[in-house]
């Protein structure tokens, strides 16, 4: 069994239906740059407990640099021998270094500590880059917010129209609960920041290194406070799968409604050609494929996520070797939104949105009902009385083909003796909009003040 970690205690090598089961090569082979620097750290204390000569731990951290260079170039790829990545870097290291010095580095380590070391490492380099990735999809819907400062749109509940609403108070929405999802991210490092590099293969090791100096090397805060805790728990792998679906789902919202803006019956958007697609059979079709796309792969993000837990669920501590199933969901969920988001921003800051078109139908299904109501309140006619005198307004309006401002005066007084001309005044879409002016409202003067809180909030995640 020549090149395994393990032989002596085993008549013969594993089976090929066995090593076909068991191999993960090729997809823990990224995790190749963190298990070397997890193993020049390691190396490290090693030297520092007296465990290598200077001398040796030079050769050993030239090694393994060396191993790091011919894995980027790709010129160190794994054997078909390889179980997966510790083992093949460890062959490696020992072909380079030769058997004598490279058989020292296992002391004092398992692939239980390494394993749950790198798939942190790991994570952390990417929960950069995706929350990167969020700040400019926020960015670019503050943008187009900023650019649209005062159209009014239809703002919906149950997806009727309600009550009329700025444009930009809708789409910085969207830009506030993605800035939530990009402190869940922050948020979530806190307890990424974890070495369980020393835990061995669960109750720790005789050898006396030094975990902390590991951790430290590796730019992880500190190291795990139990090794069982530290090689068995995996809700750190789940709840970054947990940030992705959430940021799945966000985007899958945002989807719906570019979806829904782009049909002809909106017709509230037009799709840049460079981020649409068309019908390999009907010439004249423009297609909104990214927000489909972004709308499917969050069935897959939380899929993701859903199979990691139900592995996690009800398994026994420490390790088992089930928890090699955390890393293709959780890789997965990473490419998924390394792909899908830099799309995402592109389609979002190139939309063109036709404010004509959305402030002609903001009115629409009597939506300044409310501020009928409201006006009545501010006359000191109780709520409940003013929603009965407003409701029989929409009915004897709808009955009569008219909109709320179109309802002559003697008919209003007919309505009720509250109804009075001057109620016109609160029948436009733009005075709407403009009197709802407390904390959180759609007029202006808090939306402008949003533009600046946001972004605010977003730089000092
Ligand atoms: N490849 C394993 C994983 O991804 C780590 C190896 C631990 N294997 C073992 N037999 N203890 O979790």
């Amino acid at each position: 069994n020549e090149g395994s970690l393990w032989g002596a205690r085993f008549a013969g090598g594993p089976s090929p239906e066995l090593q076909r089961l068991s191999k993960s090569t090729h997809f823990d082979w990224q995790l190749a740059p963190y298990d070397l620097a997890g193993s020049r750290a390691h190396a490290r204390a090693l030297a520092a407990a007296g465990y290598l000569e200077a001398d040796e731990l030079d050769r050993m951290i030239a090694g393994l640099d060396a191993l790091e260079q011919r894995v980027a170039d790709g010129e160190l790829v794994a054997a078909d021998s390889d179980e997966d990545v510790h083992g093949a870097l460890e062959a490696a290291l020992i072909a380079e270094v030769g058997p004598e010095l490279g058989g020292k580095l296992r002391a004092g380590r398992s692939r239980n500590d390494q394993i749950a070391t790198l798939v942190r490492l790991y994570l952390k380099d990417h929960a950069i880059t995706i929350g990167r990735m969020l700040v400019h999809l926020i960015d670019a819907l503050s943008a187009q917010a900023d650019a649209h400062r005062t159209a009014i749109m239809p703002g919906r509940t149950h997806l009727q129209h309600a009550q009329p609403v700025l444009l930009a108070h809708h789409l910085l929405a969207h830009g506030w609960a993605l800035s939530r999802d990009l402190e869940r991210l922050v948020d979530w490092m806190k307890r990424a920041d974890v070495s369980p590099y020393g835990g061995g293969a669960l109750a720790g090791s005789t050898l006396g290194l030094d975990a902390a100096s590991v951790a430290r090397d590796l730019g992880l805060a500190h190291p795990a406070e139990n090794s069982i805790d530290g090689t068995a728990s995996r809700d750190v792998v789940a709840e970054f799968a947990f940030v992705a679906a959430m940021i799945g789902i966000d985007l899958s919202r945002i989807s719906e409604e570019v979806i829904l803006w782009n049909t002809r019956e909106f017709g509230f958007v037009t799709l840049d050609d460079a981020y649409s697609t068309g019908s390999s059979i009907m010439p004249q079709k423009k297609n909104p494929d990214i927000a489909e796309l972004a709308r499917g792969k969050s069935g897959r993000l939380i899929g993701n996520l859903s199979g990691l837990l139900s592995t996690l669920k009800a398994l026994p501590l420490a390790y088992n070797r089930d928890l090699q199933e955390d890393k293709e969901p959780v890789f997965d969920s990473v490419e998924t939104l390394e792909v899908l988001l830099p799309a995402f921003t592109g389609m979002v800051a190139s939309l063109t949105f036709h404010t004509e078109r959305m402030a002609e139908l903001a009115p629409a299904g009597y939506s300044l009902a409310t501020d009928v109501a409201e006006w009545l309140v501010k006359r000191r006619v109780p709520f409940r009385d003013a929603h009965e005198i407003t409701g029989a307004l929409v009915r004897y309006a709808e009955t009569n083909g008219l909109e709320l401002h179109e309802v002559d005066d003697d008919a209003l007084a007919s309505i009720s003796a509250h109804l009075v001309p001057e109620v016109r005044e609160v029948l436009t879409i733009e005075g709407s909009v403009a009197s709802r002016d407390g904390i959180g409202g759609t007029a202006p003067s808090r939306v402008d003040a949003q533009f600046a809180t946001l972004a605010d909030r977003v730089r000092h995640l």
